[in-house]
């Protein structure tokens, strides 16, 4: 019997200005767009800005509907909007961040499972690390530097060698 670790490292930084400045617009982006996000179900506005390798800026929010399951995340939002307009751009960095119709929005908060699926597909396909700018409104700020540091053990198209 062998006992295995996973661990990561990530950085916690207190506000906006000790980012670098290409990160601190992204992450400003990000907030601005949370009130663009279509969420009357949840009113919880989830907003997401990433940058890519050539410097543009890509956006997506979370979009809700009457038929619950139907809604996306923000982040599932931009990648499809990136691998449609953008097929096989590497991402440098993305900012995630949220705002509630009622709530504080003081501490990060970090993508649900099925997004970080996603994620670590966008990492795949393109062979390059997305580094993750965690923030709410204010407060704490997360950075992560591979979003596949949030999926040990991933499933991914390796798995499905056999068969394809
Ligand atoms: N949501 C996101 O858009 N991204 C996340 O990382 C977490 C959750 C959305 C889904 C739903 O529209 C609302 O937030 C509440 O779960």
């Amino acid at each position: 019997m062998k006992e295995k670790n996973y661990r990561f490292a990530y950085t916690v930084i207190e506000n906006i200005q000790e980012l670098d400045t290409m990160d601190a617009v992204l992450l400003q982006e990000a907030r601005e767009l949370t009130k663009a996000a279509y969420a009357p179900y949840s009113k919880f506005h989830v907003a997401s800005a990433a940058r890519l390798a050539s410097g543009a800026i890509v956006k997506g929010t979370n979009q809700e509907n009457a038929s619950f399951p139907v809604g996306v995340c923000a982040e599932r939002v931009l990648l499809g909007t990136i691998g449609t307009l953008y097929p096989n751009e590497v991402i440098d960095a993305i900012a995630i961040t949220y705002q509630p119709e009622n709530g504080s929005s003081d501490e990060p908060i970090s993508p649900c499972g099925m997004c970080r699926q996603a994620l670590a597909e966008y990492e795949s396909r393109v062979n390059h690390p997305i580094k993750l700018i965690l923030a709410g409104m204010k407060g704490n700020i997360y950075i992560i530097n591979t979003a596949k540091d949030l999926l040990p053990l991933a499933f991914g198209g390796d798995d499905l060698k056999q068969i394809i």
